[in-house]
C-alpha cells in the first residue's frame, strides 16, 4: 500500500461491525493511523474497548463531550484525515448523508468534511433494494461519494441477496484505490494471474510453470496508477500484490467463475497460464497402482476465459487484454490469437527454454492492437508492467 495515511474510521452499527475491527488491524499492519468514530448504533455491536485497543487510540463517540470540543472541535476532527471510511454504512446513515443531516457525530463529521469519503453499505437486501436507498445511493455518488460493496450472499437475517459488508480484503483494495493517486485512480481492472491446477485425483494434479511473476507485477503497476486491482491467481510462486483484493482459485473452471464474479471491470487483463484441459475422468479418490495396469488419462477442454470475456454481448470490459505464451513463430501465433479470442490487445513472449523468459524476472514482449505491432526490448517483468499498466491508463483516459 503506498505511503501510511490518516483515516477516519465511521463504524455503523449492524452486525458486520466485527469485520471493522479486523479493517483496523489490517490498517495498522499497512502502516496506516486509524482515528475510529462509533456511532450510538454501532456500539452495540462493538464495544468502544475493542475499537480503542486495535486502533492504538481513543475512540470518538456520539456522546461529544466539551472536553472534546476543547481538544479537538468536530470540524478538524473531520478534516483531520487523508479518507474517511464508514463501515459498516447503514441505509440510516445514507439517507442522512443524502439529505446532509447532522444530528449525530458521524453525520456532522460527513456533512463538515472536505476529505474523500468511502462506504462500505451493509443492509437488509430489501432495504438496499427499497427506491429510497437506491435513489440515496445515487445521489451520493453523483455528490463524488465512493463505494465498495455491498456483496451478494446469504445474509445474517437470513436472507440471500445483495446487502452484505464487502469483505475486508476488498475494503483495503478500494482504500488503496482511494488513496492513490494517478491515472488509474476510479478505474477497476481485474488482473488474472499464476497456473491453474487441474486434479487427476485428491493428492495429483496437472499444472504448469507459470509462477505468476508478470501477473503480479502488472497488478502492483496498475495499483501504483491508482488503480482498484482485483487479482484472481492462481496456485502461484510469488506472493500476490499488496493492495489488490486478492481471490485464490485452483483450477480453469473456479478462475472463469471468480472472473464473471469481479466484472464489472474497466480493463480486464488476462496474464494467468490457464490449463486448456482438465481430465475428464479425474478421480475422487487417490488412484492406485494396484488397481493393475497404466492410468489412463481422459481430457476435457476447459473454458477459454479469455475468449468468453472478450466475446460477452452484454458487460464486455471496454478494455481486454491477453496474453500469448508461444515458443516459436510468436508474432504469426499472436496476430492469429488476437482475431480469434475477440480480445483488444495480447500480449506475446517467447517462451521457448532458452530464453528463460518463464518463471525468470525478464521478458521480451510483443504488444499485438488493432493498430499495430510494437516489440519491446527485453527488460526486467516490473518494467514490461509498467509500461503496460501506463498504455492502459493512456487508452483508458482516451476512451479506447
Ligand atoms: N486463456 C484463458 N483461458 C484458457 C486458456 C487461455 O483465459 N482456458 C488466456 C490466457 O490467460 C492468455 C491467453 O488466453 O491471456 C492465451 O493463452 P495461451 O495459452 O497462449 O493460448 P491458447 O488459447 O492456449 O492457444 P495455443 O494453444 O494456441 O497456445
Amino acid at each position: 500500500m503506498p505511503g501510511a495515511s490518516r483515516i477516519l474510521l465511521i463504524i455503523g452499527g449492524g452486525i458486520a461491525a466485527y469485520k471493522a475491527l479486523d479493517l483496523i488491524r489490517r490498517l495498522r499492519e499497512r502502516g496506516h493511523a486509524v482515528t475510529p468514530v462509533l456511532t450510538r448504533a454501532g456500539a452495540q455491536f462493538v464495544t468502544p474497548l475493542s475499537v480503542s485497543a486495535l486502533a492504538g487510540r481513543r475512540v470518538f463517540s456520539d456522546l461529544f463531550d466539551l472536553t472534546d470540543e476543547a481538544e479537538m472541535g468536530h470540524i478538524e476532527l473531520s478534516r483531520s484525515a487523508d479518507l474517511i471510511v464508514v463501515a459498516p454504512a447503514t441505509a440510516d446513515l445514507m439517507a442522512k448523508m443524502a439529505q446532509g443531516h447532522a444530528d449525530d457525530l458521524a453525520s456532522t463529521l460527513l456533512l463538515a468534511t472536505d476529505t474523500p469519503v468511502l462506504l462500505a453499505p451493509a443492509m437488509n437486501v430489501r432495504m438496499w433494494q427499497h427506491p429510497a436507498t437506491q435513489r440515496n445511493l445515487a445521489t451520493l455518488r453523483a455528490d463524488g461519494i465512493g463505494f465498495v460493496g455491498p456483496n451478494e450472499g446469504d445474509m445474517a437475517c437470513g436472507e440471500h441477496g445483495p446487502g452484505r459488508m464487502a469483505e475486508v480484503p476488498e475494503i483495503l483494495a478500494a482504500i488503496t484505490a482511494a488513496l492513490a493517486d494517478g491515472p488509474l485512480k476510479g478505474r477497476r481492472v481485474l488482473v488474472t494471474s499464476g497456473p491453474t491446477h487441474e486434479p487427476i485425483d485428491p493428492v495429483r494434479y496437472i499444472a504448469n510453470r507459470s509462477s505468476g511473476a508478470q501477473g503480479t507485477a502488472i497488478a502492483r503497476a496498475l495499483v501504483a496508477l491508482g488503480a482498484e486491482v482485483v487479482f484472481v491467481t492462481g496456485p502461484a510462486t510469488v506472493p500476490p500484490p499488496d493492495g489488490a483484493e486478492v481471490v485464490r482459485v485452483e483450477t480453469a473452471r473456479e478462475m472463469l467463475a471468480a472472473v464473471e464474479g469481479a466484472l464489472p471491470v474497466d480493463a480486464a487483463i488476462f496474464a494467468a497460464a490457464v490449463a486448456d484441459w482438465r481430465m475428464a475422468n479425474a478421480s475422487d479418490r487417490k488412484m492406485k497402482k494396484t488397481a493393475g495396469g497404466l492410468p489412463v488419462l481422459e481430457f476435457a477442454e476447459n473454458p477459454d476465459i479469455l475468449a468468453t470475456v472478450s466475446q460477452m454481448t452484454k458487460g464486455r470490459p471496454p478494455l481486454v487484454v491477453g496474453f500469448a505464451a508461444e515458443t516459436h513463430d510468436v508474432l504469426d501465433n499472436a496476430t492469429a490469437k488476437h482475431a480469434r479470442k475477440g480480445c483488444d490487445w495480447i500480449v506475446a513472449n517467447d517462451v521457448s527454454h532458452a530464453t528463460g523468459i518463464m518463471g525468470g524476472t525478464e521478458n521480451a514482449v510483443t504488444l499485438v492492437t488493432g493498430d499495430g505491432v510494437e516489440s519491446w526490448p527485453r527488460m526486467s517483468k516490473a518494467e514490461v508492467a509498467a509500461r503496460l499498466a501506463e498504455r492502459i491508463a493512456r487508452a483508458l483516459a482516451a476512451d479506447i
